[in-house]
């Protein structure tokens, strides 16, 4: 149970408040570099910043105010110049860094430039990494935009899913070191789901967390596993500050503003051997609905959308004021207690966590990674079909983690792998729930 106050301190992230300093001082992902094939600028709000991602005719990024400095005409309506963004109004044309290098009546009375030097739009440096655009609102100097291993791995197809879900960023955040809800969340309300009363999943009988230089990893025992499982020797980890690592995707929650998260999704397929060497020309990506809008309900049949029905049913800002925690609650102590030390340390001017600044340490992080020989080495065609009803089978056969994969995905997730992926349906979630959980030994091959 926390004081109004300490709730306060996790959750709201605005500009000069504790968690948004902190928070500022990470590179945040908040696009992917594909949605910029079709488009110029996109409309962006982040850590509650209406402000305009773009693409210059140089291929350059910038990240600005949305509003133009003149007259506050919304750039995300403007259009690139070989460098930067000209708003669409009265032409004012601003480069990355914020600075306002054309007027043009002005430039065209006053030669002084007078005006123009007076004026400076907020800017954000961004950078491009594993097809993601990354955006860093903090202090200078900026660190680096972490290398995490999956980035460097080799013939996969990765995919990037974004939804927006309608609550604050920590309570999506607390999901990632909370083990328990796989039993629950997913395998057994999966099973219920399809109609059934059981049996249930196998009961989590020991749990624990532990700390790394980029993370907490938790590490749990089932019934039907020991301490020589991956589940406990490996783990998995909640990658910091503001992300769940499985192994095979990283999923960030992105606060949008102190109501709203961006939820990014980065999935990484391994191609089957006998398809190598495959090169991803362009990562894809799509948005993922989170609402059935028949039924206006939340969709429940993929395994993230299970998670953003827990992190909204939780409340707009979860009122951590009435929770009561247990003893499967040990790492959402342990996070917490991490994000207020991290606080007080940028306030002494240190480095809060998992900052990375040397470009040594940043060739490849390596991560705790269940089935890393997989990913890394993969497996031939024959293998995936001998093996098709484990979890990582059947990752050849759907998309389990969220709904509305578009058919165009589906297709070149076929043309890279050789499968077709079908839609998944609630009766498969009591396998797919256990995806990375099952199938260790044989992700160990
Ligand atoms: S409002 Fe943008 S140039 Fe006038
Ligand atoms: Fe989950």
């Amino acid at each position: 149970m926390l004081t109004a106050e300490s709730n306060k301190l996790f959750t709201e992230i605005g500009e000069g408040t504790p968690m948004g300093d902190l928070l500022r001082r990470y590179w945040m992902p908040i696009a992917a570099v594909s949605e910029f094939d079709e488009t110029a600028t996109k409309p962006v709000r982040l850590m509650g910043e209406d402000l305009v991602l773009y693409k210059d005719l140089s291929g350059n990024y910038g990240l600005t105010d949305r509003h133009c400095a003149h007259r506050r005409a919304d750039l995300s309506y403007g259009f690139v110049e070989e460098t930067g963004i000209r708003c669409n109004y009265h032409g004012w044309c601003y480069d990355q860094k914020g600075n306002c290098i054309e007027q043009p009546y002005e430039d065209t009375v006053d030669s002084s430039g007078k005006l123009r030097k007076q004026v400076k739009l907020k800017a954000y440096p961004v950078e491009e990494k594993g097809g993601l655009l990354w955006a860093y609102m903090g202090p200078e100097p900026a660190p680096l935009v972490p290398t995490w291993e999956p980035f460097t791995w080799e013939n996969g197809f990765v995919q990037i899913v974004l939804s927006e879900v309608p609550c604050n960023w920590f309570q999506c955040q607390e999901n990632s070191i909370d083990p328990i809800h796989f039993e629950w969340m997913h395998a057994n309300w999966s099973i219920r789901l399809k109609g059934e009363t059981g049996p249930y999943s196998p009961k989590h009988i020991k749990v624990d967390f532990d700390e790394f230089d980029y993370g907490f990893r938790y590490l749990r025992i089932r019934e039907d596993t020991d301490e020589e499982h991956p589940l406990w020797t490996v783990g998995r980890t909640c990658l910091w500050p503001n992300c769940l690592f499985t192994g095979e995707h990283f999923e960030w929650r992105v606060p949008i503003d102190d109501e709203n998260t961006l939820s990014v999704g980065w999935f990484f397929a391994r191609v089957p051997t006998d398809k190598e060497p495959y090169v991803q020309e362009r990562i894809p990506v799509w948005k993922s609905p989170i609402k059935d809008e028949e039924t206006g309900r939340w969709i429940s049949t993929h395994v993230m959308n299970q998670d953003f029905i827990a992190w909204v049913g939780q409340g707009t800002v979860a009122d951590r004021t009435k929770e009561h925690l247990g003893l499967s609650d040990k790492g959402v102590g342990m996070i917490r207690k991490r994000y207020m030390d991290d606080i007080e340390r940028i306030k002494k001017g240190e480095d809060p966590k998992a900052i990375v600044r040397n470009p040594n340490e940043n060739g490849c992080i390596e991560l705790p990674i269940i089935g890393k020989k997989y990913f890394r080495d993969g497996l031939s065609t024959e293998e995936i079909l001998e093996n098709a009803d484990s979890p990582i089978g059947g990752t050849y056969r759907r998309f389990p983690f969220q709904a509305g994969q578009p058919q165009w995905v589906k297709d070149e997730f076929e043309e890279a792998t050789g499968f077709r992926l079908q839609d998944s349906f609630p009766q498969d979630q009591g396998e797919l729930s256990n995806i990375g959980s099952k199938d260790e030994e044989f992700a160990e091959k």
